[in-house]
């Protein structure tokens, strides 16, 4: 009953796009199970890329079938455009794409009310993307938010919809004294939406139990990273969803007993895109030697945004590993460091004079960490066209020897370059 998690150990962009893309090769199910389309994965095929937000990166692998379960947040606009985009790609999606009608959806009331919570927020924004995700998941806590079930019927969509822009156009209207929603434009625009996406919506969660019963592969594709985990990432400049193994597993309908590998995404130096602390944040002189990197392109895949760039912090990486129960890891975007003279590794840090090696709670407290750093010689030499271990270069085998010691876990995949193969597959036995 083979079920493998692919999971992003920090704040998003590690890669997992690719990793899913090619584990999914070997994969008869690809499920995302949380989030929405805050995120973005980008998958390179030759020299063509495609970036996805909702629909699992595993769809670029033709045999494979891809769910979006019930633990997701479904933007019904955006997601029409997504099939469309990925079909234009040469892909074909519907067949092969599920939905499940457990899944909550987003409006345009939550994308504005979202802007105007950052807004409100006292000069102290999360910088979020925008896309409505904290309103939405809002909703679902207070139990009136509406489902992808309740989209494709649409008597019972209106009267839904109806009850809960009541209590938006209270918070719009009496809180930030802006406009109320016009619930006939919404409706028609969302029944339009509902018409398009009624051929995807199956029971997504008792395909896939049926499918584990039968012993066929399920892959689940975490999205936005460990460290923005609404429990334990950088509260609170995180993102709503349980990002982690455990809540991976629960927004897919899964229980955790089938998972036999846990496979941690881990980029060979760290990003972030919004606000919120950057322990190992690198800044003048050392940022324009890292940047001179020509694969770099480090912009937010969703919105554009310039994402703010860290060495490698493996305390860090230790509690993610730790939070998401890894097993294997795979190191991404190695040939970004390929042209440093040092490369930096944080292995723990100094708060209040006293040593730690695990993050505190308080996203204060974690703004006043002091790394504590490892200094390895750069190798200086490519390293994109490598397909072997061995024939890395002498020092980027000892940065991955520090990766695998400090982080306790094996490495199983190193990733060279943006496309599929430019990766070294050093072992997966579990598929
Ligand atoms: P995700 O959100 O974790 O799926 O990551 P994104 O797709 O948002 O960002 C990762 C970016 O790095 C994408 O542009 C990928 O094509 C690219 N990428 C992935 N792996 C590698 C790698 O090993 N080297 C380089 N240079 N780029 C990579
Ligand atoms: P992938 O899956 C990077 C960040 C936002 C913001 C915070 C909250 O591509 O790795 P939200 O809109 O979710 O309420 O924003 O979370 N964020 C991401 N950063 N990659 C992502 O996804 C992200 N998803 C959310 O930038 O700081
Ligand atoms: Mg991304």
């Amino acid at each position: 009953m083979p079920v493998a998690i692919v999971v992003g150990l920090q704040w998003g962009d590690e890669g997992k796009g690719k990793v899913v893309d090619m584990l999914a090769r070997q994969a008869s199910h690809i499920v995302r199970s949380m989030g929405g389309n805050n995120a973005g994965h980008t998958v390179k095929i030759e020299e063509r890329e495609c970036s996805v937000h909702l629909i699992p990166s595993g769809i670029f692998q033709p045999q494979a079938h891809c769910y979006v379960a019930g633990g997701c947040l479904v933007d019904p606009k955006s997601l029409v455009e997504e099939i469309e985009k990925v079909e234009k790609f040469g892909v074909a999606v519907s067949s092969r794409l599920h939905l499940s009608p457990s899944a909550h959806l987003i409006f345009p009331f939550h994308q504005r009310l979202d802007r105007l919570y950052e807004a409100k927020k006292g000069g102290a924004p999360v910088g979020t993307t925008g896309r409505g995700i904290g309103p939405c998941m809002s909703d679902r806590s207070h139990r009136i938010g509406l489902r992808v079930g309740d989209l494709i019927q649409p008597e019972i969509f209106k009267k839904k919809l109806s009850h809960l822009i009541q209590f938006k156009n209270l918070e719009l209207e009496k809180i930030f004294n802006e406009p109320p929603i016009d619930l006939d434009k919404i409706y028609a625009e969302y029944v339009a939406y509902g018409e398009k996406l009624a051929p995807f919506v199956v029971d997504v969660e008792g395909r896939l139990n049926r499918a584990l019963i039968r012993d066929e592969t399920v892959l689940l594709e975490g999205a936005h990273g460990a460290l923005l985990d609404g429990v334990f990432g950088s509260y609170p400049f995180v993102t709503p969803s349980s990002t982690l193994t455990g809540g991976i597993c629960a927004g897919a309908g899964i229980g955790p007993r089938h998972v036999v590998e846990v496979l941690g995404v881990l980029k060979a130096y760290t990003t972030r895109v919004g606000e919120g602390p950057l322990p190992t944040e690198i800044s003048n002189h050392e940022l324009d030697e890292f940047t001179q990197s020509h694969d770099l392109r480090e912009q937010g895949t969703t919105t554009g945004r310039a994402r703010r760039i860290g060495w490698l912090d493996l305390a860090l990486a230790r509690y993610a590993v730790e939070l998401n129960g890894v097993d294997n890891l795979a190191l991404t975007k190695l040939d970004v460091l390929d042209h440093l003279e040092q490369i930096k590794v944080c292995t723990g840090y100094t708060l209040n004079g006293k040593k730690v090696d695990r993050p505190p709670a308080l996203a204060e407290d974690i703004a006043r960490l002091e790394p504590n750093y490892e200094v390895i010689p750069g190798w200086k030499t490519p390293t994109r066209g490598i397909r072997k271990i061995r024939g890395l270069p002498k020092q980027a085998r000892e940065f991955i020897d520090l990766v695998e010691d400090f982080c306790r876990v094996p490495i199983s995949t190193i990733s060279v370059g943006p496309a599929r193969e430019e990766t070294i597959h050093i072992d997966q036995e579990w598929m």
